[in-house]
């Protein structure tokens, strides 16, 4: 009986999905974005950032959420349930995302310092107010395959962004830069090149795969904090993979717009996924092209561990 209830539960959840429309795409300078941050876009040029801000920036898919709650964990000393009291989204307010009853700016603006916000713009696009106040930036950058396939899945099940398509079609939509928060070779360069002259600390996923620990505590320097080893530790196994696929509060598993039954939040958590879903032509073709945008930036990726 109870498992019945619960297929009918999922299959309600799965109807009300369908039925949500997609999100219309638009422009701000050439870079495409939601149609309603576009709208929306005066409001969040002019968002007044104040200097104890921590703004956790990145491409779409290259380890947000884990980074997050990697730095939700150290401002709360390792303290668990502290770090469970609301879904991420809540807790590090989405400065660009419009949704129907308010916005990330009016959450960010409710919100009691010192505040941790967190967006996907490209370096050009970041408010000014982040600059002039000088506010600590983290940055967390993933290769591009990887990123590209992450990305594809996720538009696959969330509303709220464009349907992809067919995978071959995702990959011409991607390498041209027409996707959600422009290109990604724009993005990690700008990015890249704005450490030199800000607070940035530039952090790689696959750095954070392949040693969590020593990642963790660059964090922490950062943020100017002095934890325990045996804190490190705890907020390494609280920050794996496996405990955030489980953890409601960092899955995602309550938003209405995502379809978790088509492709999970917490997909994969690896390293080299695209060897799964590039053909031996795309990849061919995407190498040629990436030496072209990355020849003019020191900045490298590994693409497998
Ligand atoms: P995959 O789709 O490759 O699995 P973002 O938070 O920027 O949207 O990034 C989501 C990607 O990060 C997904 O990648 C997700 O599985 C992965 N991810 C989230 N938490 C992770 C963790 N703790 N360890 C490794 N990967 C994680």
């Amino acid at each position: 009986m109870e498992g019945m209830a619960k297929d009918k539960v999922e299959e309600t959840k799965e109807l009300e999905w369908a039925l949500i429309p997609p999100r219309e795409v638009s422009q701000v300078d050439g870079v495409f974005l939601e149609k309603n941050m576009c709208n929306n876009w005066d409001k969040i040029w002019n968002f007044q950032a104040k200097p104890d801000d921590l703004l956790i920036a990145s491409y779409p898919k290259a380890g947000t959420t884990w980074t997050q709650e990697i730095v939700d964990l150290i401002q709360n000393n390792g303290d668990i349930e502290n770090s469970r009291r609301a879904p991420i989204h809540l807790r590090h307010p989405f400065l660009e995302w419009v949704r129907v009853v308010n916005s990330g700016i009016d959450e960010a603006n409710a919100m009691p310092s010192p505040r941790t916000l967190k967006t996907h713009l490209p370096i050009q696009l970041l408010p000014p107010s982040f600059w002039e106040k000088k506010c600590k930036i983290i940055y967390v950058a993933r290769n591009a395959k990887d990123n590209m396939v992450s990305y594809y899945y996720f538009q696959t099940m969330n509303k709220g962004l464009p349907d992809p398509g067919s995978w071959d079609e995702y990959f011409e939509t991607f390498m041209s830069g027409k996707v959600m928060w422009g290109s990604w070779f724009d993005h990690v360069k700008g990015w890249w090149k704005k450490k030199d002259s800000h607070p940035i600390l530039y952090l790689f996923y696959e750095e954070m795969m392949k040693d969590p620990k020593r990642e963790i505590r660059k964090v922490m320097e950062f943020l100017g904090k002095n934890l325990k080893e045996e804190v490190l530790d705890k907020i390494v196994n609280n920050t794996s993979f496996a405990v955030m696929k489980n953890n409601p509060m960092t899955n995602y598993i309550n938003d209405i717009e995502m379809n978790h039954s088509l492709s999970p939040f917490m997909r994969k958590g690896v390293v080299g996924d695209w060897k799964n879903q590039f053909t031996e032509d795309q990849n061919k073709r995407f190498n040629e092209d990436y030496e072209k945008h990355m020849a003019d930036t020191s900045l490298s990726f590994f693409e497998e561990l």
